[in-house]
């Protein structure tokens, strides 16, 4: 077909010059070839669109198209002319800096089912802010074309099949705000950059991640985080309790932390959910969690903790749930019985019922934990470099919907708790050498 050749080679170099320079972007200069298609996309010139940039995420949303492979529910069975606005899932505005101009301000698939994988061409899509399509069978990782959508303030890739390492193409997004990967399959350590964004809100949980949480977590100015559900490992980061600002629900059950509970979490003064059920934790509940005046939920369940219940906790007026079943208390004040929500279950409570048995709370009490072994203060290696920056964290359960997000939480998946033997002191013997701000260890039991 004759007309369509000269657009068709036009697009052509239109498309594989974007890619040439995310690429050469993306690794220091050298070129690099980061994907291939064999059918690339052209535009037929009969399309009239009403601007540039409409034609670009033409581009975008046919190569998109091009590279589903399946859509049961035939969502982008309207995604082919010129009129991509009128797309089922497309959302056009005014663009930011020209209100003249109508462009792609938003993509929403969730819950369609799509199997498929996110194509380079996506960076075209220069106009959105909201990416939503949770609920599909994306596989693959996030194209690093991802990098040029500066305006995007929402993405929302949960309950996908999405692997590999973390997808640090995000971190370099300048107006993100909202990140929800949950239930994907990302696995490794997570970049301490992470925690330095600007985020809002930030889902993890349900995945495959592992190492330690970066100890700079609390740098992070999000108010939900959630990171139940992985692999992660090793220290609560003492500098949890500088959150306190910004923090109102925070979630990391079900990982294999191993440490005590920070001393200053009553500086989260904001914090609405608590949990951190399904770990390794030891040592007592810090005193100072009395002073968390916000707090409506509280789950340490499935722990190792010990010691006495701080009567100021269950003092907490808006305290509604308090769940510390399946450790090794060995009281609790009165007055928690007055909670609306409460479960002891499975300590070392005299005179409780559906305690554990004499022997088990004496032989587990015998040993007096040292929450200085766990060395979570920042740690200056005693022979070798800096400690490398990756840390790990976990996502949050269903039970606890994301607060910002348009985006319907993802349904849930039964997720088997993921219990690790206790982790091994680290090499290193000597103190840390770097002060730390605050003391992260409870007070020893006796
Ligand atoms: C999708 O489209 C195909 C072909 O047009 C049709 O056979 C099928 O029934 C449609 N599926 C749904 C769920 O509408
Ligand atoms: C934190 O809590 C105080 C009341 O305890 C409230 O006035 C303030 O608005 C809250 N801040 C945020 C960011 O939620
Ligand atoms: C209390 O928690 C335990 C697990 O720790 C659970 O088996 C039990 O069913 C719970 N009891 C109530 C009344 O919810
Ligand atoms: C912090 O812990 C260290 C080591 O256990 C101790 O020497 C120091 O007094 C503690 N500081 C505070 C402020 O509790």
């Amino acid at each position: 077909m004759r007309i369509y050749q000269p657009t068709v080679l036009l697009f052509a170099t239109v498309v594989s010059l974007y890619i040439s320079t995310v690429s050469a972007a993306t690794s220091g200069g050298s070129r690099q070839l980061l994907y291939s298609r064999d059918n690339p996309i052209t535009v037929p010139p009969y399309l009239i669109f009403e601007n540039e940039r409409l034609e670009r995420a033409y581009v975008a949303l046919q190569a998109w198209k091009q590279a589903m492979i399946s859509d049961p529910w035939n969502l982008t069975l309207n995604w082919f002319g010129s009129r991509v606005c009128d797309y089922n899932g497309v959302v056009c505005s005014s663009s930011i800096d020209d209100p003249l101009i109508k462009t792609v301000s938003g993509v929403d698939l969730n819950h369609g089912d799509i199997a498929g994988h996110l194509p380079e061409e996506l960076g075209l899509l220069t106009d959105i802010a909201l990416f939503h399509v949770n609920s599909n069978r994306f596989c693959g990782t996030i194209p690093l074309g991802f990098s040029q959508l500066s305006l995007l303030y929402e993405l929302d890739l949960s309950n996908n099949r999405f692997a590999g390492k973390f997808p640090s193409v995000v971190i370099g997004l300048p107006s993100l705000k909202y990140l929800d990967l949950r239930y994907n399959e990302f696995e490794g350590g997570l970049p301490e950059s992470l925690f330095e964004k600007d985020l809002d809100a930030l889902f993890l949980n349900s995945n495959r991640f592992t190492s330690k949480i970066p100890v700079n977590m609390g740098n992070s100015p999000v108010s939900v985080m959630v990171l139940a559900s992985n692999r992660f490992e090793g220290c609560i980061p003492t500098s949890f309790g500088r959150m306190g600002k910004t923090l109102n629900e925070i979630i990391l059950m079900d990982n294999g932390l191993q440490s005590c509970i920070p001393n200053d979490m009553g500086l989260l003064k904001n914090v609405t959910v608590l949990d951190v059920s399904y770990n390794w934790l030891v040592g007592e509940l810090p005193e100072s969690m009395g002073q968390m005046e916000n707090l409506e939920v509280l789950n340490v369940e499935r722990n190792m903790l010990s010691g006495v219940i701080p009567e100021e906790i269950c003092a907490l007026n808006n305290l509604i749930e308090f769940k510390f079943g399946s450790n090794y208390f060995t009281g609790e004040p009165l007055m928690c019985r007055n909670l609306e929500s409460y479960n002891n279950t499975m300590n070392c409570l005299k005179d409780e019922k559906a305690q554990r048995t004499t022997m088990e709370c004496k032989v587990f009490l015998s040993k007096p934990v040292d929450c200085n072994s766990y060395k979570c203060n920042p740690v200056t290696p005693c022979l070798s470099p800096p400690p490398p920056q990756i840390l790990p964290s976990a996502p949050p359960p269903e039970l606890y919907p994301p607060a910002p997000s348009p985006s319907q939480p993802p349904p849930s998946r039964p997720s088997p708790p993921i219990y690790s033997p206790p982790p091994p002191l680290p090499p290193c013997a000597q103190q840390p050498a770097v002060q730390s701000p605050q003391n992260s260890s409870s007070p020893s039991m006796n």
